[in-house]
């Protein structure tokens, strides 16, 4: 193991995220819950994972299903009360569970206090907490900024006759860090959260806290594609999360993952260093962008593997100076992950024991999203309105405004959309899939009578049985968590294949991310033994030569 790797509980353990509007109803409303996640405390724990990250749960009017806040120190009316949130705490701790929340420091809603103060008059004692700007001389918006969602960044408010910022909804201002007052204020309520013991943040849109404030407009090739770069990384941004460190982490044994749209891997250990004192990891977004336009996010686009590893090649470098890596395949912001890249038909289940197998074999703290532990998979919604999306509709809006055709809109969402990830959990053939006994929020996968948990639970061959195999595995073999990885076939453009070094002991994981059955020849085959696969009958090594079947994955290790 590379002498530079210092040991901590965030890099070992694995996390589970949960979309908590989806995962289980508890009183029928059709609306999952905190009593429903409290419910089936048992069952995460039964997966092997060891720390949970609940999307955003606190005060919100749901413009965009909690990432616009209303009160950062209450729990949404959807989800429950404060009571149920120290209930599910304490049944989480009972259990040897950590719970990570999702902080949305960027952004409040619009209808927090603070906003409502703000735009009430220019000296209101909250303006300041909000970016507001004058028209330019012909009355138009300070620039020419595109939303996230929406067709412009600025907001026209009659009361006060100036534009207000909002780098996502309209419901969404975004808050004026160049403040310290709303600097403190989030720190305080990061403590609080804190002091109430959980253990730590996932930070939303983390490299967009700091503003360029010269305010240049775009140039027409940045828009959609480029957003990220334009808004990311800030000139104060650094300064803010020493500050946010100091005041906070330094105080508390917890840990933070930044969501990290626009951060390179060579700016990464600016963020992550730690000598730098500022956030423990962060979540890049690379491979995210591999298949889809990158001027738009709806149009899917054929990935390559060969770009797949090279993407992962760079980020592991950082390892070996001091920083961490997150590996993830999906999230409530993406499409399934064996839909994406897996093969949800003929080989769904193959497909989807060999992702996780590579999520749980990366030098890097693993995150599986709620549903992939059984293969859930994208749906197959031809009609507009079975989505419930703001970035569909915003999008589609964009779409038709250039020109495009409706249905041609609408045949992409199966692919790209948000909605693939936050239908129901899949509980049982059972009516609702065992979601609710209500009308649910959102469609449910209309194939949940055959993709369910109880149908694979006593199934020894099962996918959420393979999970709960491969997280027995990485927590009982540190060589999986901080073993030297290299990847040993990287223009291979089928096979994933890498070898995890820790001492004496290599292991060599070798996948097949393809349809068709194909040989992998390498010197670090020879004397090699079978520790555990996805087939049946698993593949082993003939000399220097391993021959995969379709979406075959294994893991071998030197006798
Ligand atoms: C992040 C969240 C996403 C949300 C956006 C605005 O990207 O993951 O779900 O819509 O920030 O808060
Ligand atoms: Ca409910």
């Amino acid at each position: 193991m590379s002498q530079s790797i210092e040991k901590a509980w965030w890099k070992e353990t694995i996390v589970y995220q949960i979309y908590p509007r989806s995962f289980q109803d508890s009183n029928g409303d059709g609306i999952g819950d905190l009593r429903g996640i409290i419910n089936r405390l048992d069952y995460i724990k039964s997966l092997g994972v060891e720390t949970i990250w609940l999307n955003p749960i606190f005060k919100s009017p749901n413009d965009d299903n909690g990432y616009d806040v209303s009160d950062y120190r209450d729990i949404m009316d959807d989800f429950g009360t404060m009571q149920d949130f120290d209930e599910l705490l304490a049944g989480m701790k009972a259990r040897g569970l950590r719970l990570l929340l999702d902080l949305v420091p960027n952004h409040s809603s619009d209808e927090h206090k603070w906003f409502q103060e703000s735009r009430k008059s220019k000296d209101n004692p909250y303006r300041d907490y909000y970016y507001w700007k004058p028209p330019r001389e012909d009355g138009s918006a300070p620039t020419n900024w595109v939303s996230y969602f929406a067709p412009s960044t600025w907001e026209y408010d009659d009361k006060t006759g100036e534009y207000y910022l909002h780098l996502f909804s309209v419901k969404q201002p975004d808050l004026n860090w160049e403040n310290p007052t709303v600097r403190r204020e989030i720190y305080d309520v990061m403590k609080f959260w804190l002091d109430k013991g959980i253990d730590g943040f996932r930070i939303d849109v983390l490299p967009f806290l700091s503003k360029n404030l010269n305010w240049p407009d775009q140039t027409p090739e940045n828009f959609d594609g480029n957003l990220g770069h334009f808004y990311a990384n800030g000139p104060r941004l650094h300064e803010f999360l020493h500050e946010m460190h100091e005041e906070v982490f330094s105080k508390y044994d917890c840990t933070s993952v930044g969501e990290g749209p626009g951060i390179s891997p060579e700016q990464a250990l600016l963020y992550i260093g730690k000598d730098r004192e500022e956030i423990h990891t962060l979540y890049h977004f690379e491979h995210m962008d591999l298949d889809r336009d990158p001027f738009n996010w709806v149009k899917p686009k054929k990935w390559s593997l060969v770009e797949f590893k090279a993407i992962n090649a760079r980020w592991d470098a950082i390892v070996e100076k001091g920083g961490w890596n997150t590996a993830f395949l999906g999230n409530h912001d993406f499409p399934r992950m064996v839909s994406r890249w897996g093969n949800d038909k003929q080989y769904r289940n193959e497909s989807a024991k060999l992702l996780h197998m590579y999520l749980l074999t990366q030098r890097a703290t693993p995150y599986i999203y709620f549903g992939d532990e059984i293969g859930m998979t994208n749906v197959d919604w031809q009609d507009i309105n079975q989505y419930d999306d703001l970035q569909v509709f915003d999008g589609l809006n964009k779409w038709k405004e250039a020109g495009g055709d409706e249905a041609e809109f609408v045949s992409y969402l199966p692919f790209t959309s948000r909605d693939n990830a936050r239908t129901p959990f899949q509980w049982s053939k059972g009516e609702n899939a065992g979601f609710t006994d209500g009308k649910p929020w959102i469609g449910i996968n209309e194939n949940y009578s055959y993709i369910n948990k109880e149908s694979q639970e006593d199934d020894e061959q099962s996918i959420l049985n393979f999970f709960r195999k491969m997280t027995r595995l990485r927590r009982e073999n540190e060589i999986l968590v901080y073993g030297d990885y290299q990847d040993i076939a990287p223009s291979d453009p089928a096979i994933y294949a890498y070898t995890r070094t820790l001492g004496k002991e290599e292991w060599l994981i070798a996948m097949n991310f393809s349809d068709l059955a194909t040989s992998l020849g390498s010197g670090h085959l020879e004397n090699k033994k079978l520790v555990f696969g996805n087939y049946p009958e698993s593949a082993t090594p003939d000399g220097n030569a391993l021959r995969l079947q379709p979406w075959e994955a294994v893991i071998l290790k030197n006798e």
